[in-house]
């Protein structure tokens, strides 16, 4: 079941590079263009998100498979994008709350933030997939709905 975060994590790299755009498009003053990048920047993480939490409940996550030395690291790197992408959720969400209400000066100013975070989110999540599920095989697959249910 690689095929799932193969597909979220491709709608990381999808979305922050629609809104690398986006933050270029807006520094050429192209109000329009930049509207509509961060809207589909913006729909690409929440295909992410919905497909990451369907995998999470259903599926499961997958432990890593690589040697014991690099579990710790592993571990940190992981809390530390996890941080990243909950942040930038967050901050993405008043970002556009402030953009569809006018509130242009206080959108501008969280905007960079958010913007900032979220293209450091992509590529550490690329690094996760790497460490995951390329460089060594994944280990096991433990569902949290099971877990939560107690039928495993
Ligand atoms: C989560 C999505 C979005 C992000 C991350 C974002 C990010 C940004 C950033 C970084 C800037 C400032 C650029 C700079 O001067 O360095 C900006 C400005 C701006 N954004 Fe967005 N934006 C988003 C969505 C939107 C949407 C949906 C709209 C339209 C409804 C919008 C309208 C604007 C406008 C009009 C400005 C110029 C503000 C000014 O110069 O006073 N943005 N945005």
């Amino acid at each position: 079941m690689t095929i799932l975060p193969t597909i979220s994590t491709s709608f990381i790299v999808i979305s922050a590079i629609f809104v690398a755009f986006g933050w270029y498009h807006i520094a050429k003053g192209h109000r329009e263009t930049h509207q509509k990048l961060m809207l589909w920047g913006a729909g690409f993480a929440l295909a992410f998100f919905i497909i990451y939490m369907s995998r999470t409940l259903f599926v499961g996550n997958t432990t890593f498979g690589g040697p014991d030395s690099l579990k710790l690291a592993y571990h940190i790197f992981l809390i530390f994008h996890i941080t990243l992408a909950t942040v930038a959720a967050v901050f993405g969400i008043v970002t556009l709350l402030h953009a569809f209400n006018k509130r242009f000066a206080k959108h501008k100013k969280i905007g960079r933030v958010t913007a900032v975070i979220w293209l450091m989110t992509a590529p550490t999540g690329v690094v996760v997939y790497v460490l995951l599920y390329l460089l060594y095989p994944g280990g096991e697959t433990k569902p949290v709905i099971d877990a939560i249910l107690g039928t495993y």
